[in-house]
């Protein structure tokens, strides 16, 4: 490339970056400036033709198209550039042994159903019963007590309960740690399950040779007084798809092993599964204070 070229582009920078000089919110005209530049050295490092360009505006185009207020395809392609977890990692800066967080997804639902220590979550969904207990403490080991865990999960056919068009309410719900910081419900088992994937984002991930598989999860908000909200999932040990998750959400401090358990063994609350194998997970939880 002439350096007459290599100027025109360089001042081309300059121009739009000095464009936002006289933007009056500093952290607007932060992240303005850093964008501009960005975005510029993209175009000049893969010599953007016109026709991607064009290309590149329907399919945001596209994006917005089938974006409505159920269906969030913005954040989909966030997520799958990894740009979600990206956020959640430069926001839950890591605190001695607090638990990592993850990704939020779109599947989270305000109201969920209260239920008692050692209570069902299922709510009639399809699948293994899971039996997931463990404690939530702060970082310097104390019991958080009364701790609101916020938990919801796909079910066996790989749909959270707000798919369906029936407007059921399962697999989700919401209790408070005891006394002693524990807490003890049943769920179902995770299994994998696919991203919404027939649109766009669907099509870019099929364009790459990408799965929009996502590895099996359960999900989890802890909100506790003067401590960190931890959003976060745990994921089963031996998952195929632990190494490719569409998303990014995996991290090894948070894959865990789920035992099976034969129908024979006896269910730690004395529940009757009626014959049916079931599946075991524990799970501490650690909160890192809310201003280190
Ligand atoms: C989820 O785990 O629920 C999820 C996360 C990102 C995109 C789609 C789903
Ligand atoms: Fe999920």
């Amino acid at each position: 490339m002439s350096d007459e070229q290599q100027e025109r582009e360089a001042q081309l920078v300059e121009r739009v970056v000095a464009s936002f000089d006289g933007t009056p919110d500093p952290r607007l005209k932060e992240l303005m400036r850093a964008l501009t530049r960005h975005l510029h050295a993209f175009v000049r490092e893969v010599r953007l033709t016109e026709a991607e360009w064009q290309q590149a505006i329907a399919f945001l185009t596209a994006t917005g198209h089938i974006t409505d207020d159920r269906r969030q395809e913005f954040i989909l392609l966030s997520d799958v550039f990894g740009a979600s977890m990206q956020t959640v990692t430069v926001n839950n800066e890591a605190y001695a042994n607090a638990t990592e967080a993850t990704v939020f997804g779109p599947f989270f639902v305000e109201d969920s159903p209260a239920i008692p220590l050692g209570g069902d979550i299922a709510g009639g969904a399809p699948g293994e019963p899971c039996w997931v207990e463990g404690t939530v403490t702060d970082t310097e080991g104390r019991p958080v007590p009364d701790a609101r865990i916020e938990v919801w999960e796909a079910d066996d056919e790989g749909l959270y309960d707000v798919q369906y068009p029936d407007g059921r309410v399962a697999a989700r719900g919401h209790l408070f740690s005891d006394a002693e910081g524990r807490y003890r419900f049943w769920a179902i088992a995770p299994t994998p399950y696919p991203i919404p994937h027939d649109g766009p984002v669907g099509r870019l991930l099929a364009a790459t040779g990408r799965s929009p598989l996502r590895a099996s999860h359960l999900h989890f908000m802890v909100e506790a007084t003067g401590l960190r909200t931890l959003v976060t999932h745990i994921f089963v040990r031996g998952d195929e798809v632990l190494a490719h998750d569409s998303v990014f959400g995996v991290r090894d401090s948070l894959v865990k092993d789920f035992t099976p358990q034969s129908p024979e063994t006896p269910t730690p609350d004395g529940r009757d599964l009626a014959g049916r194998p079931w599946t075991r997970v524990h799970f501490d939880i650690v909160l890192a204070p809310d201003r280190p």
